[in-house]
């Protein structure tokens, strides 16, 4: 079977009888061609199975029609909505996103880094995993904009959209002393993530402004659901105790895989015995054995909002005008739910 060579552009502008440029219009600026006309063409790229090639037209434009967008972990929902609302954003722009999963590691992160530049994305999203705005200015540099995602740039000379996670550690710790824990945990990490380690700052100020409250820290683990598990069946070993009477989690993964742990053990009652508290408030959140108390992130705006700021600094540097970088920070809220209402179940078997 010989292939055919596929069809081209001057093969659909034949078939439907209309000049090159014709074509091009229904492709590209579909409005600009009338109804009958565009249904021709159309009609001819199917007759014909015409695929444009993207390659020919970005190797003139110098930049393809895409936004690269990396996230830390892509099983993480919370990640998925930033996606979601980045590619509402940017389909409104006729751009669409292309998505990289650095798994928390740096040289995954890197190579997706190069990867959108040698494909020519318009602009880039990152939620970083440490210090990249060194190789960041000079991707910058050589034509491709970036803006900072879950994760402030104060000062580095690139737009972020973040949230407080200080203040969301804070009000956190906060509801659950304020429910009559003593012996709190915040379990999560690694701390190198700064979103993790702002969340445990924000705990321990909480901690400070009450004396004999206890702060254990259990970062020697992951931000998934298996993490929290893991931490769970730990916890569940103890002496009643040497228990935590409330935990934050550093997300709901972790928040969720505790709960997990506690519910299969059978010995710990959530929140009777352990009060939970998780972060990011997840769709699943609402829905687990026991609603989750979150701290809320409004992950689908902060895509739509990253989305918003490098479209703006693209057509800046098209329009050759000064781009000041904007920093947009996001205040986090507490959804409270059954979880952390340990007043209402407090168990008197607790040690
Ligand atoms: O990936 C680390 C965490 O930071 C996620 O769980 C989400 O909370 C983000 O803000």
């Amino acid at each position: 079977m010989v292939s055919q060579q596929p069809a081209s552009i001057r093969d659909v502008a034949e078939r439907a009888g209309v000049a090159l440029g014709t074509v091009s219009n229904v492709l590209n600026r579909p409005e600009k061609v009338a109804e009958s006309t565009r249904r021709r063409v159309r009609e001819a790229i199917d007759e014909l199975g015409f695929v444009r090639n993207d390659a020919a037209r970005q190797l003139r434009a110098g930049k393809s029609r895409t936004v690269g967008l990396v996230v830390l972990d892509v099983r993480n929902p919370f990640f998925t909505d930033v996606g979601r609302g980045a590619e509402e954003r940017a389909a409104t722009a006729h751009l669409s996103v292309l998505l990289g999963n650095s798994d928390e590691l740096p040289e995954r992160e890197a190579a997706y880094m190069d990867l959108f530049e040698e494909q020519r994305v318009q602009g880039l999203l990152i939620s970083p995993i440490g210090d990249v705005f060194d190789r960041l200015a000079r991707l910058r540099d050589r034509g491709t904009p970036t803006v900072l995602v879950d994760r402030p740039a104060q000062g580095r000379g690139f737009s972020s959209v973040s949230v407080d996670d200080v203040a969301g550690g804070y009000i956190a710790v906060s509801h659950l002393i304020d429910q009559g824990c003593i012996r709190i945990a915040f379990v999560g990490g690694p701390l190198s993530i700064v979103q993790v380690s702002d969340r445990l700052d924000g705990a321990k100020r909480a901690v400070s402004e009450h004396p004999g409250v206890q702060l254990e820290i259990l970062s020697e683990t992951g931000l998934t659901v298996h993490s929290g598990r893991d931490v769970g069946v730990l916890i569940g070993e103890r002496a009643p105790g040497d228990r935590p009477d409330g935990i934050l989690a550093a997300n709901d993964l972790v928040a969720v895989g505790l709960l997990q742990s506690f519910t299969m053990l059978g010995t710990l009652a959530v929140p009777g015995d352990i009060a939970l508290v998780g972060y990011d408030d997840i769709d699943f959140a609402s829905a687990t054995v026991v609603p989750l108390t979150s701290v809320q992130q409004p992950s689908r705006l902060i895509g739509q909002t990253a989305m918003e700021l490098l479209l703006a600094e693209i057509a800046a540097r098209e329009a050759g005008t000064d781009f000041e970088p904007r920093q947009v920070v996001f205040q986090p809220e507490l959804v409270v739910r059954e979880s952390s209402l340990r007043a209402m179940h407090s168990n008197p078997q607790q040690g």
